[in-house]
């Protein structure tokens, strides 16, 4: 089946090892009344149509929500609604609750404000597809002055093992700030981390960075650090932007 996109969903599309991760958990969980909050292309809708009772799949974009209603048209169970999900009215209550607005550590999308209201409309024995995410740092040398996406895996170097920091549980009680510190150990001299993220889409299937999805994120210290155990302050708001994040060594 041949789907009209937008180039961004496009390539959201060509990310097999995204999209193979959300089939399985979709095929082999989703049911009932199903909402697909942001939908993108209605891709994870179409994965849903075939196991729930109906999907109803909310877009803010007005240019991709156009091209989802035309890609779902022949599936009498999906309705596509072009509307905020953080001002979508639910109708019913939900029996599964896909959201794929998934970023590096939840900070630029709004992943978690949008799940903080819809947790309101699911069953309690409801599903959330992915169910949440794990966060992990390590210790970096980087190239950057700026907080930035290390989309081509080259632009900093590794300087100490990677130690996860925080689980994000999207039934659970979602607060969106962020603030701990983190015990790192560095093996040589660093001036950023770099926070790696991997969505957990059910109990035993955890996907790390894609292509389209999580690029790691370095964050710079402003300033050169020798190489042993570090402790860095780090904050900032799910759904606050990169603009939120504050990183302090200790
Ligand atoms: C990463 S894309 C995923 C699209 C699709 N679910 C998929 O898997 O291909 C995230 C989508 O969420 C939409 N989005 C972001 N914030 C939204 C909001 N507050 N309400 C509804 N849609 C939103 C974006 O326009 C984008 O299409």
């Amino acid at each position: 089946m041949r789907f009209r996109v937008t180039p961004y969903h496009h390539n959201l599309l060509m990310d097999h090892q995204r999209l193979s991760a959300f089939y399985e958990a979709i095929s082999s969980s989703a049911r009932g009344v199903t909402y697909d909050l942001g939908a993108g292309s209605g891709v994870l809708s179409y994965f849903a149509a075939g196991v729930s009772e109906k999907v109803i799949a909310v877009e803010k974009d007005p240019k991709i929500a156009a091209c989802a209603s035309e890609n779902l048209s022949h599936l009498e169970n999906v309705r596509v609604v072009n509307q905020d999900a953080l001002e979508f009215e639910f109708t019913e209550p939900a029996d599964t609750i896909i959201c794929e607005m998934l970023d590096t550590a939840l900070i630029d999308e709004e992943q978690v404000p949008v799940l903080q209201r819809a947790m309101d409309f699911l069953k309690p024995d409801g599903r959330v597809i992915p169910l949440g995410i794990l966060n992990a740092a390590e210790p970096v040398l980087m190239n950057s002055d700026n907080i930035i996406y290390d989309e081509r895996g080259s632009d900093s170097r590794s300087a100490g093992p990677l130690r996860v920091y925080s689980r994000v549980n999207f039934k659970g009680n979602l607060d969106d700030r962020f603030r701990g510190r983190l015990k790192l150990r560095a093996t040589g001299p660093f001036n950023g981390i770099r926070i790696t993220t991997f969505t957990i889409l059910q109990d035993d299937i955890i996907c790390g960075p894609t292509p389209m999805m999580n690029p790691p994120l370095m964050i710079p210290l402003g300033s050169a650090e020798e190489p042993g155990e570090a402790e860095i302050e780090l904050s900032y708001r799910m759904g606050g932007g990169l603009g939120s994040i504050r990183a302090e060594v200790l």
